[in-house]
């Protein structure tokens, strides 16, 4: 009898270490990344995970393949294993049904990158200035145009494309683009060929879209433009949102007999391996560079704060507690510095940073 009892002592000693041992598995963050077609997201989520493992987090990442039904999924299944804070980039507002039931569970929500809208059931986004962004893309075009010294006799022609209607960013990259580009096209020294909302609100936007930032939507539009609206224009610029619509666009343009020995200015963002080689070899023009090692220690950062009930003080941004408004809510946004990339600086921002190595730019 001594001896049994002895045995379902260190039996139960031993399921209660087992037990304790799951306890300890039990998630802390998940990590939602909205795709993987477009670079950066792996990097986001690659950087992220190491972050929150490093501050002694149990972490997971998950990338939705850009589908909101996956992504809803994902989360949910975090917060049934006990999640206590979720870091979203989301694929669009089809997201705020789980962003509620997190809220209900007590799990804290950080809107990543991407503002949810229509939401009211979080409190933090952390992100990169973003209209910001647009700005230094239409100022990049100002100046390769020289619009300054240009005259409305002899204008210069440009198509816009933007992102994705799902995105909030879209709308603020665009708007930053052309509060640049705006007073040149009213003057008459630029002109819009094709679609030309002037401002993300003009119904004319929706036209220029991408959905999901699909690469393979804005080549063929713009193949189509090269068939229609461009066909009797030589186009001197192209507004594109990100590097990998850049590089579609440029795709199209480069089967233009047009085109052949000089391409128009393209603009991009992200600082995408293959667009930094283009910018290099006088194929793209500039690029906006979001350096996502820095997003995600913030977003670490923040959530390690919120995690420990203190108050978040996020090095290197910029917290603006008014300018982002969900429609339901205005949420506390932390906002780092976009930086520009040119031909001229492309080695210094992207290479010396370590970002990338000589050897990634082959
Ligand atoms: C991000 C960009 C990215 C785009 C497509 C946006 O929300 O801010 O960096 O290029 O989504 O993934």
């Amino acid at each position: 009898m001594k001896k049994f009892s002895a045995l379902l002592i260190v039996f139960v000693l031993a399921v209660g270490s087992l037990f304790a041992g799951a306890q300890a598995e039990q998630l802390d963050i998940g990590l939602a990344m909205p795709e993987t077609h477009v670079e950066r997201w792996q990097m986001d989520g690659a950087a992220l995970l190491a972050g929150a493992k490093a501050k002694g987090y149990n972490a997971e990442v998950n990338y939705a393949d850009a589908e909101q039904a996956k992504q809803n999924q994902q989360i949910q299944d975090w917060i049934t294993r006990g999640a206590k804070l979720l870091i979203v980039g989301s694929v669009n507002e089809g997201v705020v049904p789980v962003v509620a039931e997190a809220a209900e569970e007590g799990v804290i929500v950080i809107a990543y990158d991407r503002l949810i809208t229509n939401s009211k059931d979080y409190d933090y986004y952390i992100t990169f200035d973003n209209f910001k962004v647009g700005q230094f893309q239409g100022a990049a075009i100002e100046e390769a145009l020289n619009l300054k010294n240009a005259s409305a006799s002899s204008p210069k022609n440009i198509t816009l494309f933007a992102g994705s209607p799902t995105d909030n960013n879209a709308y603020v990259f665009f708007d930053g683009a052309m509060s640049v580009l705006r007073p040149y096209v009213q003057s008459g020294v630029l002109k819009i060929v094709g679609p030309a909302p002037l401002q993300s609100s003009d119904p004319a936007f929706t036209r220029i879209t991408t959905e999901n930032w699909r690469p393979e939507i804005a080549k063929a539009r713009m193949e189509n433009l090269l068939n229609a609206d461009a066909q009797s224009v030589v186009l001197d610029a192209v507004l594109a949102p990100n590097d990998t619509l850049a590089r579609a666009i440029i795709e199209a343009l480069s089967s233009d007999a047009k085109y052949v020995s000089k391409l128009p200015i393209v603009t991009g963002q992200d600082g995408e391996v293959a667009s930094i080689q283009y910018i290099r070899d006088g194929k793209q023009y500039m690029t906006v560079f979001k350096d996502t090692r820095n997003l995600a220690a913030a977003a670490i950062e923040l959530a390690d704060a919120l995690l420990k009930g203190q108050t978040p003080n996020i090095q290197g941004a910029r917290l603006d507690e008014e300018s982002y408004d969900t429609g339901l809510k205005k949420v506390k946004a932390y906002l780092l510095q976009p930086v520009n990339v040119t031909k001229d600086n492309y080695k210094a921002i992207m290479i010396d940073s370590g970002y990338y190595s000589e050897a990634d730019l082959q």
